[in-house]
């Protein structure tokens, strides 16, 4: 009777500890296998962006249907922010005038969605060299400093971007906090050459 207690005892700890190996095992596999998956560590924070390689991928994955259209979404973009906030519209000269029937047929239009959309896509892309997306929006801040663009014009462009992207493309929460951050990232940069007086520079 006892060896047969005995017995029990000693395949029912055996069965415990091959399969508390078995589980550690598949967990470092994993680890391992999603470490190489994502080229690093997904959850790690890096410096320069505040993004991690998972927040990276789900901004790269959502934008790949905008790209996909990118001259519709882009004269979207431009046409809602012309009708939510008019002011912006005062800096399209060959703009202003037209009724929004005509947007699409004018050049200048037609070069900021191009050029609003090429740039974006850049930087997007180019989100796992964060120094170097750092820098073409401190060009950018420049350029739009030369304009008179104004900070507040920035925001009214990001909460329209944030709209269309909950309107047209449906993003779930956790997208759309990896593009809060990273429109914050890209904001970052281009204000310190926006808001810095010519004459310093
Ligand atoms: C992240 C946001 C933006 C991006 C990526 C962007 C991108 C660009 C690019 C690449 C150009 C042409 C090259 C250059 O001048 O740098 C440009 C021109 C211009 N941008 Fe933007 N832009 C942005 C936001 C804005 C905002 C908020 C306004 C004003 C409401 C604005 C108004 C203009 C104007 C007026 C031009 C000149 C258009 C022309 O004369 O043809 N941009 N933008």
């Amino acid at each position: 009777m006892l060896y047969y207690l005995f017995s029990i005892f000693l395949m029912l700890t055996t069965y415990l500890v091959l399969k508390r190996i078995k589980t550690r095992h598949k967990q470092i596999m994993g680890t391992w296998f999603s470490y190489m998956w994502w080229g690093g560590d997904p959850d790690v924070v890096n410096p320069v962006s505040g993004l991690t390689r998972r927040e990276i991928h789900a901004v790269q994955k959502s934008w790949a249907p905008v790209n996909a259209n990118s001259f519709a979404t882009g004269s979207e973009l431009l046409r809602r922010l012309f009708n939510t906030y008019p002011d912006t519209k005062e800096y399209f000269k060959m703009v202003r005038k037209l009724p929004e029937e005509e947007y699409s047929q004018n050049p200048q239009f037609k070069a900021h969605v191009i050029n609003l959309m090429t740039s974006l896509n850049l930087a997007v892309n180019n989100l796992n060299q964060p120094e170097i997306v750092a820098a073409m929006m401190t060009k950018l801040g420049e350029s739009h400093r030369k304009r008179q663009i104004k900070e507040k014009n920035f925001h009214e462009l990001k909460e329209v971007i944030v709209k269309l992207f909950i309107d047209v493309l449906r993003l779930d929460d956790a997208t759309l906090s990896a593009w809060g951050k990273t429109v914050e990232f890209w904001y970052k940069h281009i204000f310190v050459t926006l808001n810095s007086p010519e004459e310093t520079r």
